[in-house]
């Protein structure tokens, strides 16, 4: 898996108001969209893309438009609905599919309660959307329910991340010989003895939805 780091003052600055304890939740679901739009910017580099031609008032030319079939982005439910609308506002002619993953929060192990995602996806680029990578258990869930499917180019995007999450991501997706990429805007220091991410944010799902 490639790891980047969206380092931007910007996303630094957005990313301090975020993890302030203070930060009611209007403004927390603010700062994650906008901080969704920047890191989808870092994201969608390498987005597939088709030219075809238009013409400006002057001439003729050639420009570029999302190649068919469409990006799929997948919110995991039910903290990444948060990062879905600032998503969407870069790729509008995305496609959205749905995949709920809870962690129990005694063994840390997440299952899979829902998923909603279209047949082809060994032809679409996935853009996985989860505001927190803590011990990794989610994302690895959701790359391989993606890849059983079809998947073969996978871009998760978080928020925060944790060290010890990044690497277990690593180890157990070592096997799969595919595109992944991790974008995220910012590494933390550690996980604590409850799976939660330090300094971090809390829980990003509470915040977001009470
Ligand atoms: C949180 C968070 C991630 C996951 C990260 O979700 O939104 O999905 O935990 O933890 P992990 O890397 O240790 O698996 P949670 O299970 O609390 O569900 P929610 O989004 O419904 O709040």
């Amino acid at each position: 898996m490639r790891v980047h780091v969206a380092d931007h003052p910007l996303i630094a600055h957005k990313l301090t108001y975020l993890r302030d304890k203070r930060t009611d939740t209007p403004t927390f679901r603010r700062l994650a969209d906008e901080l969704v739009t920047l890191l989808a910017y870092e994201a969608t580099r390498e987005v597939r893309v088709s030219p075809f031609e238009i013409e400006t008032p002057v001439a003729t030319t050639t420009g570029i438009h999302l190649a068919s079939p469409k990006p799929l982005v997948v919110p995991i439910l039910r903290a990444g609905l948060g990062m879905l609308d600032g998503m969407m506002r870069m790729l509008p002619t995305a496609e959205v599919g749905f995949l709920g993953l809870v962690r129990n929060e005694e063994t840390l192990e997440a299952h899979t309660y829902a998923n909603r995602l279209p047949e082809d996806l060994d032809k679409r680029q996935c853009y996985v959307l989860d505001p927190m990578l803590a011990t990794g258990g989610t994302l690895i869930a959701a790359i391989q329910y993606l890849v059983e499917r079809g998947a073969d180019d996978i871009t998760a995007i978080t928020l925060l991340s944790a060290p010890e999450g990044i690497e277990r991501v690593q180890a157990e997706l070592a096997h799969i010989d595919l595109p992944v990429t991790l974008v995220t805007g910012a590494i933390d220091e550690r996980l604590n003895e409850h799976g939660y991410i330090v300094p971090g944010l809390g829980d990003a799902g509470d915040r977001l939805y009470g």
